[in-house]
């Protein structure tokens, strides 16, 4: 071995040094991929923003309905007078087209008595599709109609829906939905 080739000894060459660098340089890049990689796989917060939504009903007066859009659908929230609550609760389950719940909180075989389709009984909480063929159903607005059972009315077909949201005429197979939601104060759901 010559005096100046020191390749295999203590001190490190160029040739050594620029492997190093090259190594080096190679393991901070793949640490650097796995971040975003880890980064992806955890939901984003506006997409689990968009999953779910939160109303504030403070100012909700008794008797008024609003409607909110949650992942791309309507869904009515109507604050009901004692009166609306009382004639919901006191209707027969025999009386319902529909005798299922509907309501996504709950078993699926749930029936659909009022006390099975809200949280609180003062809030109802339905997606506004109508279940016959998809319209938007009127009686959220003030002034709206709400039809022959003082709910919501499909004008499409004629499906008229009572205060729980559940299908009383015409010719929509099911209740209203009742979506999956939580109340987060006394006076705020969030809806998802
Ligand atoms: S879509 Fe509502 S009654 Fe037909």
């Amino acid at each position: 071995m010559s005096a100046t080739d020191n390749s295999h000894g203590a001190e490190p060459t160029r040739r050594d040094f620029i492997h190093i660098l090259a190594l080096a340089t190679t393991a901070v890049g793949a640490a650097g991929a796995v971040v975003p990689l880890v980064q992806q796989m955890n939901p984003d917060a506006s997409v689990l923003a968009l999953s779910t939504k939160e109303v504030d009903l403070s100012s909700l007066e008794v008797g008024q309905a609003i409607k909110v859009m949650w992942q791309g659908k309507p869904v009515f929230i109507r604050r009901r007078t004692a009166e609306e609550i009382e004639t919901s609760e006191d209707t027969p389950l025999s009386d319902l087209k529909d005798p299922i719940a509907r309501n996504d909180n709950i078993a699926a075989n749930a029936d659909a008595e009022d006390k099975n389709r809200v949280i609180n009984p003062q809030y109802i909480v339905v997606v506004g599709v109508c279940t016959h063929l998809g319209c938007v159903p009127l009686g959220t607005s003030p002034g709206e109609v709400r039809g022959d059972y003082g709910g919501w009315f499909c004008p499409c077909h004629g499906s008229h829906y009572d205060n729980s949201g559940r299908i009383r005429k015409g010719p929509a197979p099911q209740n209203l939905e009742v979506p999956k939601y939580v109340f987060v104060t006394d006076s705020s759901i969030r809806v998802g």
